[in-house]
């Protein structure tokens, strides 16, 4: 491991995220990190209607902003996910609230969608140059109850369709109280009904996903591709973090609360990824999404269903470096 991953396994997770994204930027601002990093060959593909010059991209909450799209794109990534937005700024949950354990090649994160609001976001969609895919996650604020829950999400996409390649849609993540639930039948049906609603109105054309938890039974995994089927969504992102912590070892992580992402995380968002893809007997356009640490676990996505892949922990654990080992012929 190289020096400059050692120090920042030495800062406090957030504080090491934020420099290691800002130096990225300054390197590619002043022109050297094509030499720092070296770019992986194209290998232009298609999938829900996009083209895109390679299969591999960022998961959301890497950039929730939007802040470091140039820099990002420049490391090769086929295609970027930015967000979870929600439309007002909010802080997320009290610090500490990532917690990295090495060992394991893991992180336990309970942020709680932090993020500079919707219309801070669009300044940088509007601004970049980067040409790739570009995809935005949208989500609820934590203080709107009810339907006013459904109308966040509307509201985003309102906001966001115009400047972004496709639009997720994130009922999956275990730290806003309750917003799991709109994965369970009546209330995905109630979501997804009034953003088709919206979607035709609106004659919005990109594709749209829905992020799916790893957590979720068989039965409400079976409902959530039959929705989708019968919907303006294109298709699923498999999976967002997991709230199972019986797969690590050691016992001072499995009693942090907050979704579980990295490596142990691998086998069982790959598990829906295949349960998606034979249930929609391959007619699901699937992102598939956790664990994966290399190469071979990326081969392993894509052969059990997924089109794209994405990575988080494995880039923040690895650095950026993972990009062209993965992408590598
Ligand atoms: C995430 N993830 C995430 N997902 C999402 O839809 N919106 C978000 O804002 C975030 N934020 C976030 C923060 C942190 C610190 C982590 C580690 C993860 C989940 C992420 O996109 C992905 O689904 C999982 O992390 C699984 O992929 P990896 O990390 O195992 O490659």
């Amino acid at each position: 491991m190289n020096l400059f991953l050692k120090i920042l396994r030495l800062l406090p997770p957030e504080i090491a995220h934020k420099i290691a994204l800002d130096l990225l930027s300054l390197s590619h601002r002043l022109g050297i990190l094509s030499f720092i990093f070296r770019k992986p060959n194209d290998e232009n593909c298609s999938f829900a209607g996009m083209n895109l010059r390679n299969r591999l991209g960022t998961a959301a909450g890497l950039d929730k902003n939007g802040d470091y799209i140039d820099c990002l794109g420049a490391l090769g990534f086929g295609f970027l996910e930015v967000g979870t937005v929600t439309p007002m700024p909010q802080y997320g949950n009290p610090k500490p609230r990532v917690f990295r354990n090495f060992n394991e090649n893991s992180i336990i994160n309970r942020l709680g969608f932090n993020n500079g609001g919707v219309d801070r976001l669009i300044k940088n969609l509007r601004t970049r140059s980067f040409e790739g895919i570009l995809g935005v996650n949208v989500g609820a604020n934590k203080n709107s109850k009810g339907d006013e829950r459904i109308n966040d999400y509307l509201h985003c996409i309102e906001k966001v369709h115009k400047y972004a390649d496709y639009i997720t849609v994130n009922v999956s993540s275990p730290n806003t109280p309750n917003l799991r639930n709109l994965q369970s039948d009546e209330n995905l049906v109630d979501l997804v009904t009034k953003v088709d609603k919206l979607v035709n109105k609106q004659k919005i054309k990109i594709p749209l996903f829905l992020k799916i938890s790893p957590d979720e039974s068989n039965t409400i995994i079976e409902h959530i591709i039959e929705i989708v089927k019968n919907s303006s969504f294109s298709g699923i992102v498999a999976t967002n973090t997991t709230i199972d912590k019986s797969s690590l070892s050691n016992i001072k992580y499995k009693s942090i609360e907050g979704g579980l992402s990295g490596e142990p995380l691998m086998k069982k968002s790959t598990k829906i990824i295949k349960m998606i893809d034979l249930k929609a007997d391959k007619k699901i356009p699937i992102i598939g999404v956790g664990g994966v640490m290399n190469k071979e676990d990326y081969l392993e996505k894509i052969s059990s269903g997924a089109g794209l892949v994405q990575i988080y922990s494995g880039f923040v654990l690895k650095g950026p470096k993972i990009v062209s080992q993965i992408l590598q012929n």
